[in-house]
């Protein structure tokens, strides 16, 4: 999730870009660049790091001209560094792009564009395309741009400028979000509305397969096959902070709507088209090695731990190798068993996380391998790691994780699947069905969203509790884990989380009446011993919140209000289920008035032990 803005117009086009980008830092903060073209010559100017190092750098410079385009990075392909920094060129500089996405097939692309004699500078997916344009070109440039069009296959907000072309900007849009910014002799092309709302609240909202051609006299937009294509003038009402937050009040709220987007992303590009097999390439451990694996130890910390616990019931049932859950901070004191093919498995959306690092390092030190799940490229942890798999949430602002807990399931499902693959301990039909389910949860989750009002309702109900309780069996557990742990750390009220057959052991003594508990109920094979435990909360009182599948109405004998989540397959529920408990803490932090991006005593990476 990087940031790009274009602008072609009388301003200073450094400044306009410049600035642009620094309204768009929030999608990615790994290196910055500009192009800028001035009487026919593309003049690059990049860095590694946040935009103010690039700032430095153009303080010294003179740089002008009629046109520009620039980019804010979030790594996903190459780390970071200057030479993978964007913009991106092709051999002979007469091209510059700006990219937001993934180009899936970049590697094919990349060989025949060698093989071709290209030669390239970067580790990038992007850098592909600067080169396709190059082999492609014809002269016309827009012809060209549809023509790379049909080569590059994945998702791409694509901004470019030409030698032979300095009064246009081409842009194309597939899957990642592009707007135009309307003005008088001059236009803007930018990822969202913060980048160019200081100049025009006039704008196109670019929709899937666009392209637009921005000159100073005006912007026309095609299809991505060059048919003209009539746009609607949409007014921006935001202000600019919260045009940051894309008009949510918080970026907690802004990037639980999201999940679809993040966990689609995630996906992308690691399911075969026919879903006959997971594809994560990747990763440099082979199926030799997977097949070997005769024992998992999955490292993490806070939500990230809570992922692993799913991790372990997903890859226990499908791949039958027997997996353990460590706190990280407890592991690295704690002199580990390996057996001789342990796999070691540590998660991480920060990468940063003193403890998960302190306990990789150790487990590097006694001769183990590792394989990190984060989000973040250029991490600690993906650098250290020997295997990375990267979830693609996009940068996550807000302190308490939501959209990286989905996207480490996503992260997980699919290396539980590919290892039970290789062991031939699930068939062909199982994985098909389970790819296929994968596949529809984007748009589940989107549904999912739509809960949103009636958890709003309930906390706002519940806004003086001072202790919530939540219950679950097996996955369901596991979820409610997560969901006690973002009650607790954004609306400070106290509240865990309890096997619901473990209850009556114990714990049942502090129900009394009233008291607020979210019952999961998600897993038809253990539906009935589950209601069963809610029967025991009811009948201490308890107001109950249950959650379970649609079409299941029996819940609604049980409880006192329910939650009802689009059917996929049980193994799959998670995903679905923990967006209403994200909610609920969401509107339960802002009931009670609470900093709900930056909560008390915590911070988005714990870098100390
Ligand atoms: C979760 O909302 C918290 N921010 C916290 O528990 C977090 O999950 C934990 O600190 C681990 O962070 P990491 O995933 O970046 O390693």
């Amino acid at each position: 999730m990087c940031g790009i803005v274009g602008y072609i117009g009388a301003r200073n086009v450094k400044d306009v870009v410049v600035g642009g980008l620094a309204k768009l830092e929030y999608r990615g903060y790994d290196s910055a660049g500009i192009a800028v073209i001035d009487e026919g010559n593309i003049q690059v100017v990049k860095s590694v790091g946040r935009l103010a190092n690039l700032e430095d750098k153009l303080a010294s410079m003179e740089i002008s001209g009629q046109a520009a385009i620039g980019h804010t990075r979030w790594a996903t392909h190459g780390k970071p560094s200057d030479e993978n920094a964007h913009p991106h060129q092709d051999c002979s500089g007469r091209f510059a792009i700006v990219h937001n996405g993934i180009v899936e097939n970049y590697l094919s692309l990349r060989e025949e564009l060698i093989a071709a004699g290209h030669q390239f500078n970067s580790e990038t997916d992007t850098e592909v395309v600067a080169h396709l344009i190059e082999e492609l070109y014809n002269g016309d440039l827009f012809q060209t741009m549809i023509e790379v069009g049909k080569r590059i296959r994945g998702a791409y907000a694509l901004v470019v400028l030409a030698k032979d072309h300095p009064d246009e900007i081409i842009a194309m849009r597939k899957a990642s979000p592009m707007i135009i910014g309307l003005g008088e002799n001059e236009n803007f092309v930018a990822s969202d509305i913060p980048a160019i709302l200081e100049y025009t609240r006039d704008i196109y909202v670019m929709e899937d397969g666009e392209m637009a051609v921005l000159t100073t006299a005006g912007v026309e937009c095609f299809t991505m096959d060059g048919e003209p294509v009539h746009k609607e003038v949409y007014k921006v009402t935001w202000d600019a902070v919260s045009a940051e937050r894309g008009g949510y009040p918080h970026f907690m709220l802004k990037e639980i709507h999201e999940q679809p987007r993040a966990v689609r992303d995630t996906l992308r590009g690691r399911i075969a088209e026919d879903f006959s097999r997971v594809q994560l390439d990747e990763l440099k451990l082979d199926d030799a090695f997977m097949k070997a694996v005769d024992r998992i130890h999955i490292i993490a910390c806070g939500t990230s731990w809570h992922a692993g616990l799913v991790g372990k019931a997903v890859i226990e049932s499908y791949a039958r190798i027997p997996v353990d859950v460590e706190i990280a901070s407890e592991y690295r004191y704690r002199r580990p068993l390996f057996t001789p093919n342990t796999l070691v498995i540590v998660i991480s959306q920060s990468g940063e996380t003193a403890d998960t690092l302190a306990a990789l390092r150790e487990v590097k030190r006694q001769g183990r391998r590792v394989l990190a799940i984060t989000n973040v490229v250029g991490s600690s942890a993906e650098r250290e790691a020997d295997d990375v798999i990267i979830t693609w949430a996009g940068p996550e602002i807000a302190v308490a994780s939501t959209k990286a807990y989905t996207t480490q399931l996503i992260a997980l499902y699919l290396l539980g699947i590919k290892m039970a693959h290789v062991r031939g301990e699930i068939g062909d039909d199982k994985v098909r069905e389970l790819l296929k389910g994968l596949e529809d949860l984007p748009q589940a989750t989107e549904q999912v969203l739509d809960t949103a009002p009636q958890l709003e309702r309930f906390a706002q109900r519940y806004v003086d509790t001072m202790d919530t309780f939540f219950i679950g069996r097996s996955l369901d557990y596991s979820v409610a884990m997560e969901g006690a742990l973002k009650l607790k750390e954004i609306s400070y009220i106290h509240a865990e989380a309890y096997a619901a057959g473990e209850l009556k052991h114990g714990t049942l003594a502090l129900i009394t009446e009233g008291v607020p508990v979210i019952a999961l109920a998600t897993q038809p094979d253990l539906y009935e011993k589950t209601v069963s435990n809610i029967v025991e909360v009811k009948a201490r009182g308890a107001f109950v919140l249950g959650m379970t599948w649609i079409g299941n109405e029996d819940l609604e004998k049980t409880v006192d209000e329910v939650i009802y989540l689009p059917k996929t397959l049980p193994e799959l529920a998670p995903i679905l289920a923990v967006i209403p408990l994200q909610l609920l803490a969401y509107y339960a932090a802002v009931a009670r008035g609470n900093d709900v991006d930056k909560p008390r005593n915590l911070a988005k990476s714990v870098t100390v032990e």
